[in-house]
């Protein structure tokens, strides 16, 4: 950081800014819930070089793409969206372009960013919230910055960020990740586990209940369960979750992701008796088949995820659960995937989340010899989401006559209480005009897979 910590001279800053002033930027984002936060974040750094957002890529004259390398399709997306900005390019000589985030990190990813031309700034996920010094030295010499740290450098704080959505807000617990599943890249461009102090996440979250008014506070992490493992101080992901609870306010906690290792007793405990807990969890399984877990490197097997499943749902019967599955993982056989199929019908997710296997350079997976064909996972994934579509059918009689704590909002004009699996309840007598508030809901009928009700 030497090189640029010479601009942070505020004379020098002053000038460079005014070449950034009034200009506008656009930001293109892909990937997940970190991704978006993190945007949020490179929002407030540019909106603090005095630039404003604009929806219109090719006018532009600062675009960032922050970039994903989850999949190869991920990947792709980025890339050939990277590549249409050539002739803006060329017409306004002074546009800049910064790719930012994991697929930049990513050492021998599928496009090597150091040599395109398009590209003015390359930077990686440890280095982001330093974008603005970035623009700042680009501003000066125009020479193209290709800058990929292994370690983060700065606190990875979110005193700058600029939120996109006013109900939900997201708020970074834990950074990195440890768990090294076979498949996965983000321990490689993410690094490792970095827990927040409690204090620091505390202080953000009351200022965004009781000074901003959010409704949903989101708490982040590739595996949230794994807080505050690599702190001095005492605290695991369950007592984090109390001392939040204990900030007054009308708002709900939610949290991803969670690792189904680590998702113990304690944690069940709290999420059924702190009644600002939402009552949903986001918990992947990847696979149904022990075998294919056990070369994926979960470190659990079925028996354990259902265990956990099953209390879950008896400490907090209304729960909305989630999944992330994998199809295709090397060595899959039809059997393994049978497993699979007959596990989200046991489980009846209200939500899955569902991918074909996509080989990572650099990732374990990646060398295996029983790479499955793309046909067959292709087939696979159809299958599964085929079934999960009758599934989630059949899930909507269980809301019959039962009662949610929602949050009311208005859509179309009509009174809507959405539940905090996200499913909405209309209120057809609704007489109020207020909305974004909690209070909860009967579910009185289900008509063509509406549901619609009354505040009890
Ligand atoms: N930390 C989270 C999420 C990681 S990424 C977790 O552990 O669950 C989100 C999802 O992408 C993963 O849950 C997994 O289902 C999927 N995924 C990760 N690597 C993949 C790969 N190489 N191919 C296909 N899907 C992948
Ligand atoms: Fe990837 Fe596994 Fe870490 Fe999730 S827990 S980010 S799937 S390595
Ligand atoms: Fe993608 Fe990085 Fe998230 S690889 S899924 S943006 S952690």
């Amino acid at each position: 950081m030497n090189k640029i910590s010479v601009e942070k001279n505020v004379k020098e800053k002053s000038k460079i800014i005014s070449f950034y002033n009034n200009k506008t930027y656009h930001i293109v984002t892909y990937g997940c819930q970190m991704n978006v936060h993190e945007s949020e974040k490179i929002r407030g750094i540019l909106n603090s070089l005095e630039m404003n957002e604009t929806d219109d890529i090719h006018s532009a004259d600062v675009v960032v793409f922050n970039t994903c390398c989850i999949r190869e399709g991920a990947e792709d997306r980025a890339y050939n969206n990277i590549l249409l900005l050539k002739n803006d390019k060329k017409k306004n000589k002074d546009k800049v372009i910064v790719v930012c985030g994991c697929m930049s990190q990513q050492k021998n990813g599928k496009y090597d960013l150091s040599k395109s031309k398009i590209v003015d700034i390359v930077i990686g996920t440890h280095n982001i919230n330093a974008l603005g010094e970035y623009l700042l030295r680009f501003a000066i010499n125009r020479d193209k910055i290709y800058d990929i740290l292994d370690k983060p450098i700065a606190s990875m704080d979110s005193s700058a960020c600029v939120r996109d959505d006013k109900v939900n807000a997201y708020v970074n617990i834990i950074y990195g990740c440890d768990k090294f599943c076979t498949y996965c890249i983000v321990p490689y461009v993410r690094g490792r586990e970095m827990s927040r102090p409690s204090q620091e996440i505390y202080a953000e979250v009351k200022d965004l209940v009781q000074n901003q008014g959010y409704k949903y506070i989101t708490l982040l992490g590739q595996n949230v369960n794994s807080y505050g493992k690599d702190l001095s101080e005492q605290m695991s992901f369950a007592e984090l979750l109390e001392y939040l609870c204990t900030i007054e306010g009308d708002f709900k906690i939610k949290f991803m992701t969670s690792h189904p290792v680590d998702f113990d007793d304690d944690l069940i405990r709290v999420m059924k008796q702190q009644i600002k807990l939402a009552k949903t969890l986001h918990l992947p399984v990847q696979s149904g088949s022990d075998t294919i877990l056990k070369r994926m490197n979960r470190h659990y097997n079925i028996k354990h995820y259902l265990k956990i499943i099953k209390k879950l749902k008896r400490a907090i019967p209304n729960i909305a659960l989630s999944t992330d599955i994998i199809v295709g993982f090397p060595g899959e056989t039809d059997k393994d995937f049978m497993q699979t199929l007959k596990l989200i019908k046991k489980i009846k997710y209200d939500q899955i989340f569902a991918f074909m296997y996509s080989k990572r350079t650099g990732t374990p997976a990646s060398t295996f010899d029983d790479q499955i064909d793309e046909d067959i996972k292709t087939s696979r994934l159809n299958k599964l989401l085929r079934q999960q579509k009758i599934i989630q059918k059949e899930n909507i009689k269980k809301y019959f006559k039962k009662t949610y704590d929602c949050l009311i909002k208005f859509i179309n004009g009509v009174a809507v209480g959405i539940t905090d699996g996200g499913k909405e309840i209309y209120i057809p007598n609704y007489r109020y005009t207020n909305q974004n508030y909690f209070i909860s809901v009967k579910v009185e009928d289900i008509r063509n897979h509406k549901l619609s009700g009354v505040i009890k």
